[in-house]
């Protein structure tokens, strides 16, 4: 434990690599602090940041200016002269802030560059930018920007063990957990740096799973060290979150219910949630994944799922609490022959009836698609469904179902469809990212989460190129109106320095690696195929018997579940136009024609192609697209650093090897189902 030094790890976007002069300097010897507190710790947090990432990157040591000069006797000694020659940074206090403590704005007045912030993590993000903006080789003369973050809540969730692994972690081990102890060092901070450094402000540190010592998490066992790594998040402006255990009033506290409507469970709670805030310094709330795949939850006890989020929100109230319950509640023991279960439908049951009963300090969160992180799925119907409650997005950054940091598949494309969705909730504000921002029903508890992707691999996300999903993730919860290519326009260049051609072509295969990877695996929305448990590699039927849920209704006439009126009536969850839009194969949008109905192999697209040759061609032209990336990257030999090079070709030879195995698998199963040939005749085994 605490073994690693700093040489150990990469520091990523926030390497301060030497850049080149494009006439910074000028501003950045000197620097002025208007209103701001020193000692404060987010605002040492942001001095020592500017600090460095000057040095490393312009050989800059910037200082403070030695005394704040009387109105009208400015530049009075030799220093200053010297300084008003150069212009200065000048980091002030916005007062009063507004609601808008973390926003920021930066620019040029009379040669000094200005930073207004409305609050410490404002200049945080403020002094981050500014860095960005210099490691991205940009001038700031003339500079004009302002910046705020558009939802409230912006969060990493982590599924880490207390034994060191991780739930779908892709990346080595946990760099919080290791043998049932909790590990603080030196790099527990740069992670608090590089989440904070995109704008993220909230971290749940353990798996929502919560067994065994993970239980503890909340008992003098270990709220010594949780309160060591909580305080280094604070230094960052980073809430720190717990994921509970709903039945730790029986597994700690020894009652013989967890019945939220009992008063010995209600009281339990009452007092363990005074203990965690006392013990653990900013502590924001907790985590709970209830009634979910084996976990506990209320229903055991007859009581909605309301209820027992409503109890410990009252338990967590006096401190300024949060709970934040998931909605990944459906039924896991399922049979393929009930054609009328559908788990699509499960979060919206479960949860639509109780819309306006949850605290106000419940958020519930939800899965971005009904199922499960798919590389496609639609919206889940109860984003913007829900009409009086407060909802936080989940999404999925570690690549569980999307090429487990192997395949290269940039997400942020897809978290972009999702966020600028339409759910028909409201007019004009309607949109999921309306929703998480708070915009439609004006509510403060709102936001985004995403299943982090990082690990203690020596560069974080296994795959050098999942660090642009990480980068790109809290860019925009921070900013939802970025687009996905913007984002590469900043990672990319520091990340990989400023060379046009590696720029291009990594934008390029960025950019298109979501829809390859959707082509060599399961397009039109069908999903799954995966090898059951790993959910890496093709297997056609490894989930269609099974009790999951996850069919795709294969036989010989056609493929895709029946999710129209006709069918489960899924489709029907939607507001309209959307519902009816769902509903017929005609309006239903391709992409996810084989989530919504049953179609017939012969059924021609709007491409003039048959569904099979349509599946055929998918999966060639997949495979394809590819073999090009892999061969464009081998172009990059020399102008990107070897290891970056070396682990990124060595990815891309695993990602062909298992677009082969799809291509063909797939392929086969469908040409022997079907018995309908590949009109190009290409080799179908
Ligand atoms: C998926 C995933 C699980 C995870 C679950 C969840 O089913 O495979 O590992 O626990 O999602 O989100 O709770």
């Amino acid at each position: 434990m605490e073994k690693q030094t700093a040489k150990e790890w990469k520091q990523l976007w926030l390497s301060y690599t030497k850049k080149k002069n494009v006439g910074n300097d000028p501003f950045l010897h000197t620097y002025r602090l208007e209103g701001f507190d020193r000692e404060n710790r987010i605002v040492r947090s942001a001095l020592e940041e500017l600090k460095k990432g000057l040095s490393g990157m312009l050989g800059i040591d910037p200082s403070e200016e030695s005394f704040a000069p009387e109105a009208g006797k400015e530049h009075i000694n030799e220093q200053d002269k010297a300084n008003s020659m150069q212009g200065i940074l000048i980091l002030r206090r916005l007062i009063p802030a507004g609601n808008n403590e973390e926003g920021y704005s930066l620019h040029e007045k009379e040669g000094n560059i200005i930073l207004e912030a409305g609050g410490e993590k404002g200049l945080l993000y403020g002094v981050f930018h500014l860095l960005r903006l210099v490691s991205m080789e940009k001038s700031l003369k003339g500079i004009c920007e302002a910046a705020g973050p558009d939802n409230p809540l912006r969060m990493v969730n982590h599924w880490d063990n207390m034994d060191g692994g991780i739930e779908r972690g892709y990346s080595g081990n946990s760099f919080f957990f290791e043998n049932n102890e909790i590990i603080v060092n030196e790099r527990t901070r740069d992670y608090a740096r590089l989440a904070a450094s995109v704008g993220l402000n909230g971290v749940v540190i353990n798996n929502v799973n919560v067994k065994q010592a993970a239980t503890y998490l909340i008992t003098d066992r270990y709220f010594e060290k949780v309160a060591q790594l909580a305080e280094i998040f604070a230094d960052y402006g980073i809430r720190f979150y717990l994921s509970l255990n709903y039945a730790a009033c029986m597994e700690l506290g020894g009652l013989s219910t967890a019945d939220p409507l009992a008063e010995e469970v209600q009281a339990w709670w009452k007092e363990k949630m005074k203990e965690c805030f006392d013990r653990i310094p900013n502590l924001g709330g907790f985590l709970v994944k209830a009634d979910s795949e084996g976990r506990p939850g209320p229903f055991t006890y007859g009581r909605t799922q309301a209820d027992g989020a409503n109890m410990l929100a009252d338990a967590v109230k006096p401190y300024g609490g949060i709970i934040i319950w998931r909605c990944f509640v459906y039924n896991c023991t399922q049979d393929w022959r009930d054609y009328k279960t559908d788990r699509a439908r499960a979060g919206y049951d479960n949860f639509i009836q109780m819309d306006g009963d949850y605290r106000e300090n419940v958020i519930l969160q939800i899965k971005n698609g009904p199922m499960d992180f798919q590389i496609r799925e639609p919206i889940s119907p109860l984003l913007g469904g829900l009409k009086k409650t407060n909802q936080m997005l989940e999404v999925q950054v570690a690549q569980e179902y999307t090429g487990h940091q192997i395949d290269v598949c940039y997400l942020i494309p897809m978290f972009k469809e999702v966020l600028d969705f339409h759910t028909y909730c409201k007019a004009g504000a309607d949109t999921v990212a309306d929703v998480i921002s708070g915009r439609t029903l004006g509510n403060r508890n709102t936001g985004i989460a995403a299943v982090i992707n990082t690990g203690n691999d020596a560069n974080w996300t296994g795959n050098y190129l999942a660090g642009a999903n990480f980068y790109g993730y809290g860019r925009l919860a921070f900013r939802t109106d970025l687009t996905a290519e913007e984002i590469l326009d900043e990672w990319i260049p520091q990340t990989f320095g400023s060379d046009e051609k590696v720029l291009e072509t990594l934008k390029k295969i960025l950019l298109n690696s979501r829809t390859t990877y959707e082509k060599y695996t399961s397009p039109l929305g069908i999903g799954w195929m995966v090898n059951p448990g790993v959910h890496y590699g093709c297997s056609v039927d490894g989930y269609e018997y099974s009790r999951w849920g996850t069919y795709h209704r294969a036989d010989h006439l056609g493929l895709g579940v029946d999710r129209s009126d006709k069918g489960t009536g899924y489709a029907q969850q939607y507001y309209e136009p959307n519902a009816s839009m769902y509903n017929s194969m005609e309006s239903c949008p391709e992409e996810l024609l084989l989530f919504f109905h049953h179609v017939p192999y012969t059924y021609v697209l709007k491409s003039g192609k048959t569904l099979i040759q349509h599946i055929y061609d998918s999966h060639f032209e997949g495979y394809e697209e590819a073999e090009s990336y892999a061969k464009a990257w081998d172009e990059l030999e020399g102008l990107v650093d070897p290891e970056i090079f070396g682990n990124v070709k060595e990815r891309f030879g695993r990602q062909l090897q298992n677009a082969r195995e799809w291509r063909d698998q797939v392929n086969s199963y469908f040409y022997r189902k079907s018995g309908i040939p590949d009109e190009k005749g290409r080799t179908i085994y």
